[in-house]
């Protein structure tokens, strides 16, 4: 009898257990994904710069010279996409279960033009295409660790033709990571203070702050990369890593 009773106590607890765990790990695949972009945008300050960063990365004692251990990379990344398989695995629970779920799911939200009901649907919608596009890159880089660089991670984009991947990924991943942030600071009363309402109006502004800077930060990034790669197809020094200020 106790132990049904247990049961259902633990039954009861799951929902709320596995919220927690959706949010936890959202909350650390969004703080990834900032410092992921401040460390790839290295490439707006110069060649150098980004190479410097590449090599701090792989655990390179000096950096500035030598080249690291690239096998952290793919320890790094295997981590992320494990995080990543299972805050989309979480969230997945919260998808509409068939089509007339779906359909009375897409009136509601047409009908009631709640701000924060059709964040849901962007939440869905650029979820979906971050778990394909988003597995697609981390297996990449996991596998070409030894591959990242100033040229080769430019000649990825263009030679390699993965600029439209990267182009849709830095779009789904900035909406995513900021709305995903405001839910989460709504959702668990962080920063309410006395005044919950007017926090959530701050929250709000701070949530398309983020966005912007972020766009704006990667699509500069991407510029810059995408005229490293076309220079080097230019000169026929495809897939050359950089050599440093003296070097290639
Ligand atoms: C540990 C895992 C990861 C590593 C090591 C990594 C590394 C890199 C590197 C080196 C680049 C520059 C381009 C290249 O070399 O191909 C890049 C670009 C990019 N990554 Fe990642 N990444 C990781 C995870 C992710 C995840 C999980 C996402 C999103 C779901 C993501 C989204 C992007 C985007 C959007 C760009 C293009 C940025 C721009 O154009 O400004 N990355 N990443």
């Amino acid at each position: 009898m106790t132990s049904e009773l247990d049961d259902e106590v633990r039954k009861s607890r799951m929902p709320a257990r596995l919220d927690f765990w959706q949010s936890a790990t959202g909350l650390l695949l969004a703080l990834f994904m900032w410092t992921h972009l401040m460390l790839v945008s290295s490439i707006l300050i110069s060649k150098d710069a980004m190479l410097f960063v590449t090599r701090m990365m792989e655990g390179s004692t000096n950096p500035s010279e030598e080249a690291g251990y690239p096998i952290i990379v793919s320890i790094l990344a295997v981590i992320v996409l494990i995080i990543f398989v299972v805050h989309a695995g979480l969230a997945m629970r919260k998808l509409p279960a068939n089509w007339k779920q779906w359909r009375t799911m897409r009136s509601h939200v047409k009908m009631m033009k709640h701000g924060d009901t059709t964040q849901w649907w962007i939440q869905a919608i650029t979820g979906f295409i971050m778990f394909f596009l988003g597995s697609a890159h981390i297996i990449i880089m996991a596998t070409n660790a030894d591959k990242i660089g100033p040229h080769q991670s430019a000649d990825r984009f263009v030679s390699m033709g993965l600029w439209p991947l990267y182009f849709i990924l830095l779009f789904a991943v900035e909406l995513h990571g900021a709305i995903g942030m405001y839910r989460l600071i709504v959702k668990w009363g962080w920063f309410d203070g006395k005044d919950p309402v007017a926090n959530r109006k701050r929250m709000k502004k701070l949530k398309m702050a983020i966005s912007v800077f972020f766009l704006v930060l990667g699509l500069l990034s991407f510029a810059a990369y995408m005229r490293i790669g076309l220079q080097n197809k230019a000169d026929g020094t495809v897939g050359i890593p950089y050599g440093g200020e003296s070097g290639h």
